[in-house]
């Protein structure tokens, strides 16, 4: 998806040495797609590892790699930054930033800046184990550095365990939330999203065109706004959210089950799942066979649980949020239908127009009327969304002081 998130945005990045800077090509590449105008710093070992011309034909400026390239060029680089990344960060050089080192031009516009600084570790894992590491980096996040990572899994020099980088999505996903405004932070907030499916037999069932990509656009935006976020999510093909912790389902029913266990620990729920109205009642253990001559099969339906208005009606809901999919006279049904749930907010918008489609065109139905929210693509139209609920949740959670 096309997304212009990061514009108007200046970046620098540097690269220290390490195997994972052939990482920072696709890292490179994601920043500009999404507006950033970029800055590449190397230092000596990072040009050992990816050359200073593909990061200058990436990034569509000229590299720097020395103190001495240019006049001052440490104040000049840090001055204009929105923010400083380092990726991959080094074990040698989260020390020279823990200790405050400017031996290099990387190390000194870092100590330079007035803009924040955000670090991606990448290093064998006896390297991040060892205690002089782990001091450095307490001391990092204690001067209220970022440091994005590291993953687990297997590493270049054929070891598993801690301190691979985390991959190029999961770094833009983690700088794009840094430059988020945290409206939701503290907040946990349960999200339902994509269809259900209900089976008619092991290979057959009843599902819907819902792709789940709103309601996954809404987890993205309400984790990137500082949200503990939980995705219930139907069966779709779609990656999940960074920072987004979620949980997969089938039916309706599961569906049900998995918000209600979850709804205790929910101070928003957001209910944008295309649940199925109906299921069968009894779901054939083998393969309906087409029988010549046979009479059709015919199938009684049972209703499914409506896991909105359930947890709108508990005792202590969750400030609830509904989602209306109409195909018509979007203004009747979408308060009908809000009042119908008892919800304080309810966003309508019309199926055929949005299923499948990377934009939306939505209103706003609550107690004090209706407001249409223009046409935009679905990652905007979601930062938007969590901004209006955020207004409007009350709010709680946050850390307890004593
Ligand atoms: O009644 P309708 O399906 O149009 O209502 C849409 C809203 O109710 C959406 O927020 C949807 O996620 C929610 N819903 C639900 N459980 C159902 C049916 C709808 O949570 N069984």
């Amino acid at each position: 998806m096309e997304s212009s998130e990061l514009a108007g945005k200046h970046l620098v990045l540097g690269l220290t040495g390490g195997i994972a800077c052939y990482k920072i090509a696709e890292l490179t590449r994601l920043l500009i797609k999404a507006g950033a105008s970029m800055q590449i710093v190397m230092t000596d070992a990072a040009t050992q590892f990816i050359t200073p011309v593909t990061m200058q034909a990436l990034s569509g400026r000229p590299v720097y790699t020395s103190q001495w390239d240019a006049r001052m060029p440490h104040i000049d680089l840090a001055r204009e930054a929105d923010a400083i990344v380092i990726a991959p960060a080094s074990t040698d050089f989260l020390a020279k930033i823990a200790h405050g080192m400017c031996d290099y031009l990387l190390s000194t516009l870092c100590i330079a800046r007035d803009c924040p600084l955000l670090v991606v570790p990448a290093m064998n894992r006896q390297m991040w184990q060892n205690p002089a590491t782990q001091r450095n980096v307490a001391q990092i996040r204690a001067d209220g550095i970022e440091v994005l990572g590291p993953d687990s899994g297997s590493q270049a020099c054929g070891e598993v365990g801690d301190g691979r980088m985390i991959e190029p999505e999961a770094a833009f996903e983690a700088i794009c939330a840094f430059f988020q405004p945290k409206l939701l932070r503290g907040q946990r907030v349960l999200i339902t999203a994509g269809p259900t499916f209900e089976p008619l037999d092991p290979v057959r069932g009843i599902t819907n065109r819902s792709s789940g990509k709103m309601g996954f656009a809404l987890a993205r935006a309400a984790a990137q706004a500082g949200a503990d976020v939980h995705l219930v999510a139907g069966p779709v093909s779609l990656p999940t959210p960074w920072g987004v912790y979620r949980e997969d389902v089938q039916t309706a029913q599961q569906m049900h089950d998995a918000v209600m266990h979850a709804t205790p620990d929910a101070d928003i729920f957001i209910a944008v799942a295309a649940v199925a109205d109906w299921r069968v009642d009894h779901v054939s253990e083998q393969k309906i066979k087409k029988i010549p001559g046979a009479t059709q099969p015919s199938f009684n339906f049972v209703e499914n649980p409506d896991i909105l208005a359930s947890v709108a009606k508990l005792p202590n809901p969750p400030y609830c949020v509904g989602f209306a999919a109409e195909s018509g006279d979007l203004n009747v049904h979408g308060e009908e239908k809000r009042k119908r749930k008892k919800v304080p907010l309810l966003i309508g918008n019309l199926g055929p127009l949005t299923f499948g489609r990377d934009d939306n065109e939505v209103v706003l139905f609550e107690d004090s009327g209706a407001t249409p929210l223009p046409r935009a693509d679905k990652r905007q139209l979601a930062r938007t969304l969590i901004a209006e609920i955020a207004k409007r949740a009350p709010k709680t959670g946050g850390p307890l002081l004593s």
